[in-house]
């Protein structure tokens, strides 16, 4: 089961994972992060790049991975998931950019693209850290509701409702949110030896309760996470309305030994 974390606000769990991704490239220098779009974690790319500054942090040798990428849309366009985490994370934090790699969604070899991808994650060792948001339906990446807890980077299908969450991306305009995405597979998120996961008001508080208390199930993808050996949930108050065990959660942080770290 995953550590539940709750926060007062995005800024504070920004930097939580700021602390976490700062001491590991201290101990690796071309440690390799899992990355993600979205607005959820934003507050943890600006941390991060204020950590990677204040420390003098030498992140020219970290490698990076994207979750996911639309299919047929220009990487060049503005709301391809390439130009969100070349604006969000490589030019902040002053990445190397060809050390980022995001899913290749063009449409003449999206049927080999996913299988590629894997393998390259593969060859670079694996994710060390792997961020994470959910959506409204608990998908991870776009994995739908419904997707294989196995499963492979790959083409999918994205639902009516995701299409709807991200059309404020696309000029409020839902004719122009893709239909189709490529992502990483639930099996390849598990295989990241850390997940964090982000989630922050109260639209994301059904997802998170299925999530961390409900079954493992592939009705709620991200529920996978209760499976993993190293998953840390960080929510606010209004993420969290939904948890049972709201006050176990906070006791249990509260008493953790400070050399623990996330
Ligand atoms: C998209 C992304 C997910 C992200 C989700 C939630 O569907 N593919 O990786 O977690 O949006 O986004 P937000 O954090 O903006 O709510």
């Amino acid at each position: 089961m995953a550590e539940v974390i709750i926060v007062n606000n995005e800024e504070a769990a920004g930097r939580i994972y700021a602390q976490c991704v700062a001491d590991l490239i201290h101990s690796k220098p071309d440690c390799v992060l899992g990355l993600a779009t979205g607005s959820s974690p934003l507050a943890a790319y600006q941390a991060l790049a204020h950590e990677v500054k204040n420390d003098h942090l030498d992140v020219s040798h970290v490698r990076g991975f994207a979750l996911d990428e639309y299919a047929g849309l220009d990487p060049s366009h503005p709301q391809s998931y390439r130009s969100t985490i070349t604006r969000t994370v490589v030019e902040p934090l002053g990445l190397t950019p060809d050390l980022v790699h995001v899913p290749n969604g063009a449409l003449s070899t999206i049927r080999e693209a996913g299988y590629e991808y894997d393998r390259m994650i593969k060859a670079a060792g694996g994710v060390d850290v792997q961020i994470l948001g959910i959506g409204t339906d608990g998908h991870i990446g776009f994995n739908e509701p419904g997707s294989s807890l196995a499963s492979g980077t790959r083409i999918k299908t994205l639902t009516q409702q995701t299409r709807e969450d991200n059309a404020r991306f696309f000029d409020n305009d839902i004719d122009q949110v893709p239909t189709h995405c490529i992502t990483q597979g639930i099996g390849t998120i598990m295989k990241a030896r850390h997940l964090v996961l982000l989630a922050f008001g109260s639209g994301k508080a059904e997802a998170i309760a299925e999530t961390v208390e409900g079954g493992v199930s592939a009705f709620c993808p991200a529920s996978a996470l209760q499976l993993h050996p190293h998953a840390t949930v960080i929510v606010d108050e209004k993420a969290a309305s939904k948890l049972r065990n709201k006050d176990y959660y906070r006791y249990a942080y509260e008493h953790k030994p400070a050399w623990q770290g996330i």
